[in-house]
């Protein structure tokens, strides 16, 4: 593994994200954002445009359910996640309209999940998914149907300006550097294992919107 640098040249909406623990309770998300980053993630690219993707809010205008929610992470979770004014529980249709398993379910909720995290991002709020949660709670809870299974939950808020009550080690692991495994270790050419060949990246001038409206597709 390796610290992350990312290149100058990666959109800093993707080379500034990160999964951050540290929500601010007291502010409340405005319901037009939340709408937003179901918007999208509504937009993401699907297998046979099946959009697999279901979600769950919860927030200040149940707070029963929100509490719910929050019962259905695992204590290690609810040590930060609770000071989340929202959750949002990502839920991926495994079963297609037409009966038949869709083995792409999973991949286009996460294509969508990201798309949710950037805009959620881009409005400067914090978000960090958690699989730490009891998915067969979250179904009875909830009441979601067979068909449909609870893959991620989603704590999103404003960034905490006041650290008091967050414990140490959740604070430490905050300053920990973003690891990633190195580009050669993951990105093969022609063959399994054959390295990439052009890991340098170039060229390094600072971001500037480098996609031409030509090659959009529109
Ligand atoms: C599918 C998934 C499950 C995760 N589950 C948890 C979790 O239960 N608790 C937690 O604190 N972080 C969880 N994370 C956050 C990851 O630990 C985090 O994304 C990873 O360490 C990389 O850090 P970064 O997102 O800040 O770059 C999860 C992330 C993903 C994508």
């Amino acid at each position: 593994m390796e610290t992350f640098q990312p290149s100058t040249n990666l959109h800093p909406l993707i080379a500034q994200r990160r999964s951050s623990r540290l929500m601010d309770p007291q502010r409340p998300v405005e319901i037009w954002k939340i709408r937003l980053l179901l918007e999208a993630a509504r937009s993401a690219p699907s297998s046979n445009n099946l959009q697999p993707w279901r979600y769950l809010v919860f927030d200040e205008r149940d707070p029963e359910a929100l509490q719910k929610a929050r019962e259905c992470l695992t204590p290690g979770n609810q040590r930060w996640a609770n000071r989340a004014p929202v959750l949002i529980l990502a839920i991926a249709e495994e079963i297609r309209p037409d009966g038949h398993p869709n083995p792409k379910a999973l991949h286009d909720l996460g294509l969508a999940n990201e798309n949710l995290i950037l805009q959620a991002i881009a409005l400067g709020l914090n978000v960090r998914p958690m699989g730490g949660f009891d998915a067969d709670k979250a179904r009875h809870a909830f009441n979601i149907p067979t068909g449909y299974t609870p893959v991620i939950m989603l704590a999103i808020g404003y960034p905490a300006e006041n650290l008091e009550g967050i414990p140490e080690d959740i604070l430490e692991k905050e300053q920990s550097p973003r690891l990633r495994l190195p580009l050669a270790a993951i990105a093969f050419e022609g063959t399994w294992g054959q390295p990439f060949s052009q890991l340098e990246m170039t060229p390094s001038s600072p971001f500037t919107n480098p996609i031409p409206t030509e090659n959009r597709g529109c």
